[in-house]
C-alpha cells in the first residue's frame, strides 16, 4: 500500500517536472536581430574597418540613430581618437567621417 502511493506520487512529480521544463524552455525563446558583421560597402569602408573595429563590433556604428549629419560622425571619430585612443591620423578624420555619414548617416 505504502509503496504504491510513493510510486504514484513520484509519477505525478515527474510529470510536473516535465511539463515545467517544457514551458520554461518555451519561455526562453528569444529572437535577437542578426548581428552586423561587416561595415556597409563604399569608399572608405576599408579604412573604417582598419581604424574602427579593433575595439568594438560594427554594431556600435550601425546602431546609431539613422540620419545623423557629417558633423556628428566627425565628432564621433574625434571622440574615439581623443577619449579612447583610436589610432587615426589627422588626414584620416575627414575620409572616415565622410564614409560614415554616407553609409550610416544623412550623407552630408
Ligand atoms: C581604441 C578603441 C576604439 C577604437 C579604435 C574605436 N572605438 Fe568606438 N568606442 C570605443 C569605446 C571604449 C566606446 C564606448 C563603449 C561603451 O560605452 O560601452 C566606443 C563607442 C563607439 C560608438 C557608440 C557611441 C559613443 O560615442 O559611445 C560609436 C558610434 C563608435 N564607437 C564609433 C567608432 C568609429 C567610427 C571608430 C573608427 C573611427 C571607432 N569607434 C574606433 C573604443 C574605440
Amino acid at each position: 500500500m505504502m509503496r504504491r502511493l510513493t510510486l504514484a506520487a513520484l509519477a505525478v512529480f515527474a510529470a510536473c517536472l516535465a511539463a515545467g521544463a517544457g514551458s520554461f524552455a518555451a519561455g526562453l525563446k528569444i529572437e535577437l536581430p542578426p548581428p552586423q558583421a561587416a561595415l556597409a560597402p563604399g569608399i572608405g569602408s576599408d579604412l573604417a574597418r582598419n581604424r574602427c573595429l579593433n575595439c568594438h563590433s560594427t554594431d556600435y556604428i550601425a546602431t546609431q540613430p539613422p540620419g545623423k549629419p557629417l558633423a556628428f560622425w566627425k565628432a564621433e571619430v574625434e571622440k574615439m581618437r581623443k577619449v579612447y585612443g583610436a589610432q587615426v591620423a589627422d588626414d584620416e578624420i575627414a575620409p572616415l567621417a565622410e564614409y560614415l555619414a554616407r553609409a550610416y548617416g544623412s550623407g552630408q
